[in-house]
């Protein structure tokens, strides 16, 4: 078999790829190891940034979101007995974010490739990369696909990074001594917007995928097991932790799923070697507390799929070869607002009297500032291509990471 990029993944990055490369006359292949089933249930992340919907609008599968995506103006910050919102119409005139669950994004591209009779292959076992530095080719169940290239799509415990030689990768890494333990119930949102709340008992989230289904999420220890939160902890802990404000009531409802998610920062640069270009979760993750997790995804494959389109057509290899810069400035950008969003809000056992004190005086500090608040709410609607443009380039001074 061959096709001109071999796509390992079948997330909201190796899908949007595949078709970007479609729109482009580019021939991909997509092999994911789940079925079709898992990962169109699979309930991750839902706020799309501004420009993830614009580029979702453009390439032809924004119906239904425009549809049924919520569009938000804003969030609430809550914390010491009150709300604070952070209003992105007046701070940020004109950029919004869209809630819609990442499982949506993930159907419609899937329609839409099926439709234009894109390949992708679910339930494919023992995919391999080989040949990376030329003529590259990916093997699975016995087959042998042959590619120009490759896109390692395939998420943060997938097969492509660790099939890059050793020594070539620095990996820039936090890990955080908390998780966030997620609950998606039937029950009507109690707000109307997102409810990022500070808590001495930790921090809580109320989110929301339509008018009759919300998502919550709680900080918990990292060594978590579901086993210990029943459903009547989880509606306890959520009511102790946003019902903090008078007139404020959270209404619960069915659980209908439920799971526990690490916090963790990571990337690894470059972004690529020889013929294998990573893209989302497979070269970075941040903290969901920013919400950045699914945007830098889909601005990768929106970098990528341009430099294989100047590839495929003159052959040359200039956008390619800056593929990783391109998208650097965007990935560190996104790592330090999530990182910095996750220490405003959570609760750090290490923290004496002193560091709550401080993190008080933070949020103080963005609710009350107009300029504070701006930084927030610029960040968090996402930035635009030339504000991200040249940052972090200087990696190599800036340190060196783990090589790996
Ligand atoms: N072979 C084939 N497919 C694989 C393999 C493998 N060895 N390993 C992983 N995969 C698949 C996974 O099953 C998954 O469907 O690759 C896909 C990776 O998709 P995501 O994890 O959704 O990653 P990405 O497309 O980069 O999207 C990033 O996902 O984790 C969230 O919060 C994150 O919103 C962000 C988004
Ligand atoms: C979600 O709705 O899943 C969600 C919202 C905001 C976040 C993270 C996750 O910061």
């Amino acid at each position: 078999m061959r096709t001109q990029v071999g796509i390992i993944g079948a997330g909201p990055a190796g899908l949007l790829l595949s078709h970007l490369l479609h729109l482009r006359g580019i021939s991909s292949v997509v092999l994911e190891r789940r079925s079709r089933d898992y990962i169109e249930r699979r309930v991750r992340a839902g706020v799309l940034e501004q420009g993830t919907v614009d580029t979702l609008v453009r390439a032809g599968v924004g119906a239904r979101l425009l549809r049924e995506g919520m569009s938000h103006q804003g969030i609430e910050l809550r914390y010491g007995g009150a709300g604070h919102r952070i209003a992105f119409e007046k701070l940020v005139p004109g950029r919004a974010i869209t809630v819609y669950g990442q499982q949506e994004v993930v159907k419609d591209l899937i329609a839409a490739r099926l439709e234009a009779g894109g390949d992708i292959r679910f339930e494919v076992d023992d995919v391999a990369v080989h040949s990376l530095e030329a003529e590259p080719y990916v093997t699975f169940g016995g087959e042998r696909l042959d590619c120009d290239v490759i896109a390692g799509c395939d998420g943060f415990h997938g097969v492509s990074r660790p099939s890059i030689p050793e020594g070539v990768l620095s990996v820039f890494e936090r890990d955080y001594p908390f998780a966030w333990l997620g609950v998606l119930a039937r029950v009507r949102p109690s707000a109307e917007e997102l409810i990022y709340a500070r808590n001495e008992a930790g921090f809580a989230l109320h989110s929301m995928r339509s008018p009759e289904i919300s998502r919550f999420y709680l900080q918990v220890p990292a060594d978590t097991q579901m086993a210990d939160w029943p459903e009547e902890r989880i509606w306890s802990e959520l009511r102790a932790r946003l019902e903090t404000v008078p007139g404020f009531t959270l209404e619960t409802g069915e659980i209908l799923e439920s799971g526990i998610t690490p916090m963790r920062g990571f990337v690894a640069e470059p972004m690529q070697y020889g013929r294998l270009y990573l893209a989302g979760d497979a070269a970075h993750i941040v903290p969901p507390t920013g919400a950045k997790g699914m945007n830098l995804a889909v601005a990768d494959v929106r970098v990528l799929a341009e430099a294989l389109g100047r590839f495929f057509g003159d052959g040359s290899t200039d956008l390619l070869d800056g593929y990783s810069a391109a998208c650097l400035g965007r990935v560190w950008r996104a790592q330090h607002f999530s990182w910095w969003m996750t220490t405003l809000l959570h609760t750090f056992d290490d923290d004496d009297a002193y560091a709550r004190k401080l993190q008080l005086s933070h949020l103080d500090y963005v609710t009350s500032s107009e300029a504070a608040a701006t930084t927030l709410a610029e960040n968090y609607v996402g930035l635009p291509e030339q504000a991200v443009a040249m940052v972090g380039q200087e990696g190599g001074q800036a340190g060196h990471g783990d090589q790996r």
